[in-house]
């Protein structure tokens, strides 16, 4: 029985000095071994020696023993385990507030072609992209816009030294949409341009356009009207007046300028129309027999409209933003302005 407790200390005072998992699976090979200190003390008792009573109590302490060894042992290890995982975790405070996610936006310009986007395609347009390093014949020559012709001075073109250029005109989609689908064919066109421009607020080197082409039998300046006048309603909730004024492009004639009575002062005359009262919005026209030519579709039986919106534009009225250069900025600020538009 004395020996019983003096393993029982021994155990104990051990335990407690057990700094790691190891030092506690050494104490349990040392009292709990198959040769271990407590199957020497049960090998060494001599049973026919004892009284059937002291047998008894013999036995049972040193069960006892055995399974509080075992227990503690257990226990032991898991509080070890324990303080390992919580020694790798970054401790965490929960009352702290949460780090959050700040939600991105779309750009202005976006928003405003995915809304047009909308609008051609329940009107049957398809949407091309084209390229924005463009072939000068794309852009210039199929445009019924030589080498010599004094409308190339117009816009100011980044040439690259491979002969090709950062399209100036969404234009250039137009024979590229003829040679594609022939006649007759409804495309809408949105993307991004580039001129070699002086920045203002009002001229960026980089900006976005919309064209527009339809071609069928008899396209007149009427149909160009009814779907300007369409899409633009669409565009700004409301009836928008509208007029032509003849405008120069090589590839329509007649080629037009369709302005739109100013939204913000109804037509009286303000800041944003110059006091006109009016707000030039959208180049159009009928195409050029010579563009339909180089498309390879026949002038003589098919004939079309085309129109290039202005994207930035547009966006910068149907938001009020007053300088093209928050577009292209970079600060973030004025795009967060967007996120409920989204
Ligand atoms: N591409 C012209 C420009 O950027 C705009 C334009 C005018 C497009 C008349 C057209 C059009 O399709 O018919 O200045």
């Amino acid at each position: 029985m004395e020996n019983i407790d003096v393993l029982r200390e021994g155990f104990e005072k051990e335990k407690e000095s057990c700094a790691s998992v190891e030092d506690v699976e050494a104490l349990r090979l040392k009292y709990l071994g198959r040769k271990g200190l407590l199957a020497q003390l049960r090998k060494n008792v001599d049973f026919k020696v004892l009284s059937p009573e002291k047998r008894g109590t013999f036995g049972k302490e040193f069960n006892d023993l055995k399974t509080l060894m075992e227990s503690s042992i257990e226990a032991q290890l898991t509080t070890l385990q324990e303080r390992m995982v919580a020694k790798k975790l970054p401790s965490i405070d929960m009352t702290l507030p949460g780090s959050g996610h700040t939600l991105g936006s779309m750009h202005p310009v976006t928003l405003v072609r995915l809304e047009l986007e909308e609008i051609f395609m329940s009107m049957g347009f398809v949407i091309e992209t084209g390229f924005e390093v463009e072939k000068e014949y794309y852009n210039f020559d199929a445009l019924n816009t030589p080498f010599d012709h004094p409308a190339r001075e117009m816009q100011d073109t980044f040439w690259l030294t491979n002969g090709m250029v950062l399209r100036t005109q969404t234009s250039a989609v137009q024979v590229r949409a003829l040679e594609k689908y022939g006649a007759p064919m409804k495309m809408i066109a949105p993307g991004r341009c580039f001129r070699y421009e002086t920045i203002d607020a009002s001229h960026e080197n980089t900006f976005y356009q919309l064209e527009g082409l339809m071609v069928d039998h008899n396209i007149s300046v009427a149909n160009l009207i009814s779907v300007m006048k369409l899409l633009l309603s669409k565009v700004f909730h409301r009836e928008v007046v509208t007029r032509l004024r003849p405008g120069y492009f090589p590839f329509v004639e007649p080629g037009f300028e369709l302005d739109i009575q100013c939204l913000i002062c109804g037509g009286s005359g303000c800041r944003s129309c110059k006091n006109s009262g009016w707000i030039e919005l959208l180049p159009c026209g009928l195409v050029h027999p010579n563009v339909l030519k180089f498309g390879g579709v026949d002038p003589d039986v098919w004939s079309g409209f085309a129109f290039g919106l202005g994207l930035t534009r547009l966006a910068m009225m149907k938001y009020g933003i007053p300088n093209i250069r928050l577009f292209n900025s970079g600060d973030i600020r004025a795009l967060e302005q967007f996120t409920t538009a989204v």
